[in-house]
Formats: C-alpha cells, sequence, structure tokens
C-alpha cells in the first residue's frame, strides 16, 4: 500500500531500500533515506504523511544512534515537528521522545521474552533502562521490584511519567545517574537479575553487573557481534563472555536479538553467576 502510494516517485528497487529503515512510533514516523534518495526526501515525507492516517509527523533520520545517551539526530520532513508521542505495547503506555532519549520498537520481542523470564518476587536491576520499556512491561507482568538507571536526565523523567502512568508507582523506581555508582552506592547484591543493554560497552561495564547480581543471580548481557555466518553468531558471543567474565558462570541460553548491520548482530547470553 505505502509502496504504491510512492510509486510514481520511487522506482521498486528504491521503495525496497526504504521501507527496510521505515519505524512508525505512536504518530511519528521515522525513516532512513538511502543517500541516493536525499533528493527525494521532502516529497517521501509528505506522501508518506497523506497515506498513513495514523501519523502526524514524518521525520528523517539524519545520524545514527549515537553518544552516551544512544540518541539520534531528526530533521523534519511533514506534519508536526514534535518528538514526544505515545506508545503502546504489551498492554503498558509510554511517553517516548523519540530524539531525546533511545527508544527503538524493534527490542519488542525480546522485552516480551525478558518480562517471561522475570519471576515472582524478583528484584531486577536495570542499569541501562532509558524511559522505563523493559522495566514496566516486566513489571505489569509479574510482581517484582526493578530498579530503572539512566544516565540521560530526560529518559530517567520519561520513566518517571511512565511509572506513574501504568500506576507502577513504588514497584518500578526510575534512578537518574550512572550505573557504575548508583550500584556502588546502594544496589550491591540486591539483583536476582540485571540487564545491561548497552550492547557496545557490555565488557566496560561487567564488573558492575557483577556486582548488581546476589550470588546465583541470572545477568542479561547484550553485546554486538560480528559473524560471517548468522548461525555462529550467538555462540561467538558465549565464546567472548566466557573469555572476559571474571567469575563462575553458568550459560542458561544465548541468542540474536536482532541484526545491527550486514554481518552485525545484537545477541544476548542469559548467564546465571556465581559470586
Ligand atoms: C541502548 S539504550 C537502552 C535503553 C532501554 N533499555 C531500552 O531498551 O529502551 C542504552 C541506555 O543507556 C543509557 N546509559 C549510557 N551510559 C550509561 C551509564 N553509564 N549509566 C546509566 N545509563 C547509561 C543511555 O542514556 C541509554 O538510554
Amino acid at each position: 500500500m505505502l509502496k504504491k502510494t510512492l510509486e510514481d516517485v520511487l522506482s521498486e528497487k528504491e521503495s525496497e531500500e526504504l521501507f527496510s529503515a521505515f519505524d512508525q512510533v505512536g504518530d511519528i514516523i521515522i525513516i532512513r533515506i538511502p543517500d541516493a534518495l536525499l533528493s527525494k526526501k521532502e516529497i517521501i515525507g509528505k506522501k508518506l504523511l497523506e497515506q498513513v492516517k495514523t501519523a502526524k509527523s514524518v521525520f528523517y533520520q539524519a545520524s545514527s544512534v549515537e553518544g552516551d545517551f544512544r540518541t539520534r539526530d531528526l530533521e523534519i520532513l511533514a506534519g508536526e515537528n514534535k518528538t514526544e508521542t505515545e506508545y503502546k505495547e504489551f498492554g503498558c503506555r509510554f511517553i517516548v521522545d523519540v530524539e531525546k532519549a533511545f527508544f527503538s520498537p524493534r527490542l519488542s520481542t525480546e522485552r516480551d521474552r525478558i518480562a517471561d523470564l522475570v519471576q515472582e518476587g524478583e528484584t531486577v536491576i536495570n542499569m541501562f533502562g532509558g524511559v522505563g520499556m523493559f522495566s514496566i512491561i516486566a513489571a505489569k507482568r509479574k510482581k517484582c521490584t526493578v530498579y530503572n538507571i539512566d544516565i540521560n536526565p530526560i529518559a530517567a523523567k520519561l520513566c518517571e511519567k511512565n511509572i506513574e502512568l501504568n500506576k507502577l508507582a513504588g514497584k518500578v523506581i526510575s534512578i537518574h545517574g550512572d550505573a557504575t555508582k548508583i550500584v556502588e552506592e546502594k544496589l550491591q547484591d540486591k539483583g536476582d537479575r540485571v540487564l545491561m543493554l548497552l550492547p557496545e560497552r557490555s565488557d566496560e561495564f561487567l564488573d558492575s553487573a557483577i556486582l548488581a547480581a546476589k550470588n546465583d543471580g541470572i545477568i542479561h548481557y547484550y553485546s554486538h557481534i560480528h559473524a560471517d555466518d548468522k548461525s555462529k553468531a550467538s555462540k561467538l558471543s558465549e565464546k567472548h563472555y566466557s573469555e572476559i567474565t571474571p567469575v563462575k558462570s553458568n550459560i542458561l541460553d544465548s541468542k540474536i536479538v536482532r541484526a545491527v548491520g550486514p554481518r552485525y548482530y545484537q545477541t544476548v547470553i542469559d548467564v546465571r553467576i556465581t559470586k
């Protein structure tokens, strides 16, 4: 349907490329546009806005996800120039800001998986929690306490709003700050489960994750792995983890979360540690 809208503007091949890089979050559409199509970006934005009745804005993603806050630059192509919107997932409501705090609709399967794994009564430490996506979905599904830490003040504020929206006060606790410091100050040996969704820097923060976990606690260790053969990606990340971990570890599971580039994968390892 969308491809049809653009058929007078783009060739078949061009629209294939465009739609592999298309996300809708609430009433906001975000597209990445290949360099060869940049001269057509305004018309693409206008046509998309006309066609997608649930959208109020179309943005072009003008940078990759970058910096400590893992955010991206967006450029308005059509519609309202606002980056905050409401997004719904697994019966939870979220206010997200698609430019000022990290958010990805593409992690929804992983959020579902983690919420299923959480056990009743657990304490979960989400070291890089963003606006609270993983934390809130888990706490809505299971009776647990989740500490959602983030260094980006806007993410931490949005997380507070999302806790209120989902009536989870006291069950999810938003903490603004550096995960290493917060763990040292108040969360040592508290986590039945520790999430470390900052895949580019997992090795740097592994000691803090271990400090945060209880003896016999579980760490979800995310990483980015290059693999020529996709079927080997999760085994490669297990191997990497086993080489660098300073603690006795029992790997419970590992898998690809999503592709993040050509022959490049985000993976997760679920590991039970003995301290
Ligand atoms: C890839 S995002 C994941 C966010 C969230 N888990 C989600 O899936 O929506 C990583 C987050 O880590 C935060 N961050 C980066 N360095 C940090 C640090 N040292 N301590 C705490 N949070 C940090 C960033 O601001 C960003 O929101």
